[in-house]
């Protein structure tokens, strides 16, 4: 008998009368990337191997063949020690070829009532739903990292920005644990796609089900699946999970990004709010006096390869007719990218994160200045009688005056405050004061230190859930 793998060591000779060109073969080869699934590859055979002895198609014998070289192949791989072939195409050809070697007949016998089509959509389900949940893991760790600094800060002054003007003051620690929030609603998008990514597509085979009698349940329950991928065209054609994955890291990346421009911004020596430990920047080959903060910077610029692979795996899927196609073997690159970077960018930030060190006093300085509580103002005539939009125009025109005299409001004397609204009186200090201005936004999301507190043990106590 001619072994299946004999002529270019492929595993649909018998139908070809010349062997793929060396050009073909390295154009349409991928397991130079996706032998990264290949203990995913076996775990998923290895539930296969069971339910088809379990439903009689196997016999104990195959099954003890084909566990033993499976655990052998796998501690190969483990080892490095496991000789990967690009003649023999993937993961799936080259762990299957090795398998045959080893158990030889019992070998053949896996590959029955399953194509790769199905296989390795289950591989990418199984890394995927792994990759989740090492994500969620870094994304907590970096949450916890932004609410103890957002404790530390929650009296900690600092301007709040809008049109990147001197707006109103907040705290320090509020404006960090509005990335605490952010994080977390992207771990609850994680959460929703992991539950679309957990099901199985085994047992669709190449794309229309099989003709044995395979118990499909019972492999979803060996591999941890919460359901199966109940058509079997749409199970090994769809990408839509992935795409998914990738839609929920591209928001993470956006707000990493974010937070990273802002790292920047603090950082330059105009600004000065914050600095960073020398271990997160690097210096400059000419300019000597140069500290720059390349990890922030870097994180910005990686936000864009993820982005890419959403749009990579978008346009992939979109003119693909039913059922599978090998466009598909394209889904993995992006993907594997993808994770990669989120756990590095992840990873490096919640250190980062807690590195920060903080200029207390150069932010109250910019916070000073800029009329931050000319809103305080105007609320403080609303609240002696005068209409909102007639205190705004009194406000507008003290800070023109100040404008024009170069100081800002708090500066201005009772007098020349009474100029603008006689409504104006003694007590007015204490409304133009920064302490003031954020503790009097004392309701659920304001600025106010014992709101910051308290949202950040919400924040606590539902991360421990
Ligand atoms: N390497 C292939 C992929 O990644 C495996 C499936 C191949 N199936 C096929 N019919 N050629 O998609």
């Amino acid at each position: 008998m001619t072994d299946q793998f004999s002529r270019k060591a492929s595993a649909w000779s018998a139908r070809f009368s010349e062997p793929v060109s060396e050009l073909v073969k390295r154009y349409t080869a991928s397991v130079q990337f996706d032998r990264r699934l290949a203990l995913h590859d076996i775990e998923g055979s290895l539930a296969h191997a069971e339910m088809l002895h379990s439903v009689g198609v196997l016999d104990e014998h195959d099954l003890e063949m084909i566990s033993n070289a499976m655990a052998r192949i796998r501690s190969e791989i483990e080892r490095g020690e496991f000789r990967w072939s690009i003649d023999l195409e993937d993961v799936h050809l080259n762990i299957e070829k090795r398998l045959t070697d080893l158990a030889g007949d019992s070998g053949k016998r896996l590959h029955t009532a399953r194509s790769r089509n199905d296989q390795v959509a289950t591989d990418i389900r199984l890394w995927l739903r792994g990759s989740i949940d090492e994500i969620r893991t870094l994304l907590r760790t970096l949450r916890i990292a932004l609410l103890d600094m957002a404790e530390l800060n929650a009296e900690t002054i600092m301007p709040g920005f809008t049109h990147l003007q001197v707006a109103q003051p907040v705290t320090f620690g509020h404006h960090l644990h509005a990335y605490s929030e952010m994080f977390g609603r992207d771990d609850e998008r994680l959460v929703d796609c992991r539950r679309r990514v957990n099901r199985l597509p085994l047992g669709a085979a190449a794309l229309a089900g099989t003709s044995y009698p395979i118990d499909r349940e019972r492999v979803a329950r060996a591999l941890g699946f919460e359901g199966l991928c109940e058509n079997s065209l749409d199970a090994v054609s769809d990408r839509d999970f992935a795409i998914e994955f990738c839609a929920a890291a591209s928001l993470i990346m956006m707000h990493v990004s974010r937070l990273g421009e802002e790292l920047v911004l603090w950082m330059s020596p105009r600004v000065a709010f914050i600095d960073l430990p020398d271990r997160f920047c690097t210096g400059s080959s000419i300019m000597p006096q140069k500290k720059n903060p390349d990890v922030p910077e870097l994180a910005r610029g990686k936000t864009g390869r993820v982005y890419g692979a959403l749009v990579a795996l978008l346009t992939l899927m979109k003119g693909q007719p039913l059922a599978y196609n090998k466009d598909n073997q394209e889904d993995k690159e992006p993907l594997f990218d993808t994770v990669d970077t989120l756990t590095a960018t992840l990873t490096i930030f919640a250190d980062m994160v807690r590195g920060i060190e903080v200029r207390a006093e150069r932010m109250r300085a910019a916070a000073a200045e800029g009329f931050s509580t000319a809103t305080d103002l105007a609320d403080y005539l609303v609240r002696k009688g005068l209409a909102f939009r007639d205190a705004h125009e009194a406000v507008a025109r003290a800070v023109r005056h100040a404008a024009e005299r170069g100081v800002d409001l708090p500066d201005l004397s009772l007098d020349e405050l009474r100029v603008f609204s006689p409504l104006v009186d003694a007590d007015v200090t204490a409304a133009l004061t920064l302490e003031g201005s954020v503790s009097a936004r004392d309701h659920i999301g304001g600025t106010a230190p014992a709101q910051v507190r308290a949202a950040i043990a919400r924040s606590r106590a539902a991360l421990d859930q």
